[in-house]
């Protein structure tokens, strides 16, 4: 284990009630890791393990968004402060980086590179580190995943793994995203020789038909579980959800470059309002924003602020979670903060 290790240490870990795998990788010198497709029944001990191994987490990564399970990565947001990540083509609510094919991430001194494998969702992306690829459901251990669902395309699918798997080295270690029969890896040499839907030069034709011939029941979850994981697998609890700091210093500014396409909401009551609020700013009571989400997304910006933040905040994640993501609000600060920095006052 020199500096020089040319692979990170990898963990896997497993949720037996779904069969789902989870994997940790870390650089052994600086400690910094990712984790990928983290599973929240595991919460408590993937943190653990987090902890003890002293692992700064900088990124919580997502193959694809599970129908079988509820991520953990907005509780693991919440607690280390790692970024949510996913394909940009998954479509996620409240993530924090979202990949497009060939995007890579540093992780102390490797890298973890982004390949869009689609196919079993039109989201799904694998990922790269030299000697191993996780591969979410696009290639399992001696199959694939469904594509019967979530946008599936089996010809897509084949096409990836062809094209973008089947071309890596044959010794990378193939880790995917479950096993039903105990096995943990595999390698890309022997999926290409003994993957019975893929391997084996298997026609495009052939496969389509296994494919489509498959009947396969719903997952138990899926109803309750996809929906969860394109919020990132966390009930917006306002109070825990965290906006970037923007104080009513920055609102300043922007108020005095404002353009004709951007807008200032006071969310707080009409009463608060007309005792004195930012010069041009409307008042959308707190409660009222979701209803003006159509007229709010047609401004470029959207500038929010309260008396103290808390309101802000929440009506910025009630929009966030309507799609809106031209939306900014003051966090922390209020109306107060403004009349105390001396700046302009509008009455009525
Ligand atoms: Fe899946």
């Amino acid at each position: 284990m020199t500096s020089h290790d040319p692979h990170p240490a990898i963990r896997q870990l497993f949720d037996r009630d779904t069969f789902s795998y989870t994997y940790l990788l870390f650089d052994r010198q600086s400690r910094e890791g990712v984790i990928i497709d983290a599973v929240r029944e595991q919460f408590d001990r993937d943190l653990q393990l987090i902890n003890e191994l002293g692992i700064e987490l900088l990124y919580a990564i997502e193959t694809h968004a599970h129908a079988d399970h509820i991520t953990s990565a907005g509780m693991l947001r919440q607690n280390t402060g790692a970024k949510i990540v996913y394909s940009a083509d998954a479509e996620i609510k409240g993530i924090d980086i979202s990949l497009q094919d060939g995007d890579e991430l540093p992780f102390g001194q490797y890298k973890i590179k982004a390949l869009a494998t689609p196919g079993h969702t039109s989201g799904c992306m694998s990922y790269y580190v030299p000697g191993a690829v996780f591969t979410g459901d696009t290639l399992l251990i001696r199959g694939c995943g469904r594509t019967d669902f979530q946008q599936g395309d089996a010809a897509r699918l084949y096409q990836n793994v062809t094209d973008k798997l089947f071309t890596l080295p044959d010794d990378t270690v193939v880790y995917p995203a479950h096993d039903y029969k105990g096995r943990t890896c595999s390698t890309i040499g022997e999926e290409k020789h003994w993957n019975p839907r893929l391997g084996g030069g298997q026609s495009l034709a052939r496969f389509t038909e296994i494919m489509n011939n498959l009947n396969l029941d719903m997952p138990k979850k899926i109803n309750e579980a996809v929906p969860a994981n394109v919020s990132v697998g966390v009930d917006y609890n306002p109070r825990r959800y965290v906006h970037e700091d923007f104080s009513m210093n920055d609102l300043h500014t922007a108020w005095q470059h404002l353009k004709e396409n951007e807008l200032i909401v006071d969310n707080r009551t009409l009463e608060e309002y007309a005792e004195g609020h930012v010069p041009g700013s409307r008042n959308i009571p707190f409660g009222e924003e979701s209803d003006h989400a159509a007229t709010l997304q047609q401004y470029d910006k959207v500038y929010i602020y309260c008396r103290s933040g808390r309101r802000a905040q929440t009506a910025y994640t009630n929009l966030a979670l309507a799609g809106l993501s031209n939306v900014t609000c003051v966090s922390h600060t209020g109306m107060p903060n403004w009349i105390a920095a001396g700046y302009p006052v509008e009455q009525g």
